[in-house]
């Protein structure tokens, strides 16, 4: 998780200069608001993915805490992009924060915000075989936090002790990742991804008021229903993902990965199965630059630095339908 330089409020730091003080409230108390990116190594080169979308999520973060963002979010973008290009990375994950300075007090309006972006290279999440063969899984005894007690659909960086004490209790398990029920004993989402099964050629996957409105989850249902799957958004007991035919995740991090067994019990043909197949190929098909969906998906119009000089440089351009048009 090293790079040569942080974007820290306009001004790109050496990564052992990127500090903050002991006394930030964002330390003691958790108010902080972060987004996670991904930038592919693509068709085009080196495309930021959906960053916009992040980038409007990352703005709402903050005003759901009670800021308004000291930076638009082309202000934003833009930052992610001058980052990225003076870490000299083509494929990497973005990590946005705002962090507190202020009065050690419980009081968020004598707080002053401040922004960093930080950026790294990162493989797949779950590990490249789950892709495949599906991860491991366990319900978590840790509860989702209810919508009236922390603020479900913001990426405040406190609420994540939530998934912390929730994950890192399935690796001790032996278990890949936790599922988290809300608080009426529904399906929530895990630890970091939104969840999807799939039941009698149907997708179903959890309403949104109790969970993080996943951008993954997003580009997800818009590719299921262009292959013709009905896609339906309702509430999801426990037992009705033991009973599912296929489950995948939904992530920044996690792309699109299968669950292979929930609480030692096998799901489906305990690997990835066909509807995951056909939904994960359209993902990666358009993260890579090549689906329908890749120029709106996609923004590789700032890596002209990165390019010039690579062997990719003038043997792809970018064409009006999305394709790659080789020479
Ligand atoms: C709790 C939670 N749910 C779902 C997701 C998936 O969201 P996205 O697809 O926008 O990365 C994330 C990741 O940001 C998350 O932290």
């Amino acid at each position: 998780m090293k790079s040569d330089f942080i974007w820290m409020d306009g001004n790109l730091v050496p990564f052992a200069d990127a500090k903050i003080h002991l006394h930030s409230p964002s330390l003691h108390y958790g108010p902080g608001v972060f987004e996670g990116v991904r930038c592919y190594d693509t068709a085009y080169g080196p495309a930021t993915f959906r960053l916009w979308e992040h980038m409007v999520r990352f703005t709402r973060s903050i005003h759901v805490l009670g800021f308004e963002s000291p930076y638009s979010v082309d202000e934003l973008c833009d930052a992610v992009h001058e980052t990225i290009l003076a870490n000299n990375l083509r494929a990497c994950y973005i990590r946005p924060l705002m962090y507190l300075e202020g009065p050690l007090a419980l009081n968020l309006a004598e707080t002053f915000p401040h922004v960093s972006v930080s950026v790294w290279e990162w493989g797949t999440f779950l590990g490249k075989e789950a892709l495949e063969k599906g991860a491991s899984a366990m319900v978590s005894s840790f509860t989702r936090m209810h919508p009236n007690s922390s603020m479900t659909k913001a990426k405040i960086t406190g609420q994540y002790v939530n998934s912390m004490l929730a994950k890192s209790m399935a690796l001790k398990s032996g278990f890949k990742e936790a599922i988290m029920l809300d608080t009426e004993g529904f399906v929530a989402e895990c630890s970091g991804e939104n969840i999807f099964l799939v039941r009698d050629g149907k997708i179903f996957t959890p309403p949104r008021a109790a969970i993080l409105e996943g951008i993954t989850r997003d580009c997800v249902i818009t590719l299921a229903h262009d292959l013709g799957y009905e896609v339906i958004e309702e509430k999801i007991s426990r037992d009705q993902l033991y009973i599912a035919d296929e489950i995948f995740v939904t992530g920044t991090a996690a792309e699109v990965t299968p669950f292979s067994q929930i609480d030692y019990r096998k799901i489906g043909e305990g690997k990835r199965g066909p509807v995951t197949k056909e939904i994960q190929e359209a993902f990666f098909e358009n993260a890579r630059g090549r689906g329908k969906y890749a120029e709106k998906w996609l923004d590789w119009s700032w890596n002209g630095a990165l390019q010039a000089g690579s062997e990719k440089a003038g043997s792809k351009q970018p064409a009006e339908n999305g394709k790659v048009a080789t020479d």
